[in-house]
């Protein structure tokens, strides 16, 4: 997640206006007492948490989803599929679970759309993790909502919110996949190599991989980062099950970015067929995984960070009610935008989101298709400077909470958002903030008279909810 944007505090003020106080929210069927210290979900999210673009067969996420759905499945039948998962989780579930600290900016409201102090928009797929441990035979006891599986690993795509800039590349909601696997342990020793079963077990499973990978991706080339030199192990973990889980992992991932990208390479025709494909792997840092890495993709002159993954904290299995020292295993969490932006050659990431047949009547389940742009309407920008009213607690503001007014009045008619200007007055040590609204829609042509009402809209929702002062 990247946190690193947070500039002018960490709190930031709650939608007051966007429900009134109203004292409930129905969302996806359910409702949700809201409260007025926390809820800060504006309708532009409401709206679009109904719409499920990862299961659209012929929308680029849904054919993006299918594609790595299908790859994982060619690796062995381990994996069951979760896509339905609705997007309100609990705070236990996006964060006390997996052991993200009580002060990470994650869990701030700047950050994260809240519905009330216990429910919230998931942030991430990885919100799911707790119940589909739990939702494996024989490894939990707990019952779970779901008829529980026999298979020891899952694959979840999901819809993810989160409140950030807005540009061509950021919108509040986009997709991931979240990806697990576990093995359960075993002191049994197996007859031909008198090693634990499950060591047998996952090193056959690799040897597969290993074969899949040399027959299907021989141009793959992998530069990988091995020491675990602050990437520290788990205690619980032996060396050869650290070793073994983590090639397991990393080689179940190189088949999927594999997959991916040179179907895409096919795609661009001879001279890009059989390039040779970069990736390389990074330390990182998951506060559910260790030790953790991100795979980055060489692409068009870049790399590209695609993925988070990493050996899950035997806290998380306890969580799911896992007995100690039981099992090992790892998890993933793979964003489909980015992916899909540049596959499909999308270049604006709300076109996801447009109802409009042109961009729709591109798309066919199963293929990968160059987006045509069918037109581009012309942007008018317009710029909003205001002096910040004093610090006092209660008038700091996020850039997030300026980027939800703006959102909230526009829509998809705002390309990008962007601080232009900033200084603070000598005298008066009163901060001045000048924003610069790109407003461009990508289906039709925009009048003076809504950009300037939409804009006039703007500049009330700022003094209205923060008390700025217009220059
Ligand atoms: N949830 C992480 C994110 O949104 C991605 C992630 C990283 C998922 C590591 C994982 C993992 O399962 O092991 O940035």
């Amino acid at each position: 997640m990247n946190h690193s944007r947070l500039f002018f505090s960490l709190r930031a003020l709650t939608s007051k206006r966007l429900f009134h106080g109203k004292p409930q929210l129905k969302i996806n069927g359910v409702v949700y007492d809201t409260h007025s210290d926390f809820t800060n979900v504006s309708s532009t999210i409401l709206n679009l948490s109904d719409r499920s673009l990862h299961l659209e067969p012929a929308h680029p996420i849904g054919v993006l989803r299918k594609q790595i759905e299908d790859k994982l499945n060619s690796t062995s039948n381990s994996y069951q599929y979760y896509n339905d998962f609705r997007p309100v989780v609990t705070v236990e579930e996006n964060f006390d679970s997996l052991g993200f600290p009580a002060d990470h900016p994650g869990r701030s409201k700047s950050d994260t759309y809240y519905v009330n102090d216990k429910y919230l928009f998931r942030t991430h797929t990885s919100a799911h993790e707790l119940e589909c441990f739990g939702n494996i035979q024989g490894f939990s006891p707990r019952t779970e909502k779901r008829a529980p599986t026999e298979k020891p690993g899952f694959l979840i795509t999901a819809d993810v919110y989160r409140r950030d800039e807005i540009d061509r590349t950021h919108y509040p909601v986009f997709h991931q996949m979240e990806g697990a696997r576990v093995w359960k342990r075993s002191s049994e020793k197996s007859s031909e190599s008198h090693e634990p079963l499950h060591i047998q077990k996952i090193r056959d499973d690799l040897c597969k991989l290993e074969k899949q990978l040399r027959e299907e991706s021989s141009n793959l080339v992998v530069e990988d980062d091995k020491s675990l030199e602050s990437n520290p192990k788990q205690d619980y973990m032996s060396d050869l099950e650290v070793d073994l889980c983590s090639q397991h992992l990393k080689r179940t991932i190189e088949l999927l970015v594999a997959q991916v990208f040179n179907k895409k390479l096919q795609s661009m025709g001879s001279e890009d067929q059989g390039a040779q494909l970069q990736v390389r792997w990074i330390k990182a840092y998951f506060p559910w995984t260790a030790p953790s890495w991100e795979i980055e993709v060489f692409w068009k002159g870049e790399w590209l960070e695609l993925c988070g993954c990493g050996l899950v904290r035997e806290q998380v299995l306890l969580n799911a009610g896992y007995e100690k020292d039981s099992t090992v295993g790892w998890a993933f969490g793979l964003g489909l935008d980015r992916i899909a932006m540049l596959l499909f050659e999308i270049p604006d990431i709300r076109l996801f989101w447009t109802q409009d047949e042109r961009f729709h009547s591109q798309f066919h389940e199963g293929q990968i298709t160059r987006f045509q742009p069918y037109s581009k309407y012309p942007g008018t920008t317009r710029d909003v400077a205001f002096w910040l009213p004093e610090q006092k607690e209660s008038s700091l503001i996020h850039e997030n909470d300026i980027m939800e007014i703006v959102r909230e009045e526009a829509g998809d008619m705002v390309e990008s958002v962007k601080l232009i200007d900033q200084f603070t007055h000598p005298n008066s040590n009163k901060k001045s903030l000048c924003y610069r609204i790109n407003y461009q829609s990508m289906d039709r042509n925009l009048t003076n008279e809504e950009i300037n009402k939409i804009q006039e809209n703007v500049r009330s929702q700022l003094v209205q909810n923060y008390k700025v002062s217009l220059r």
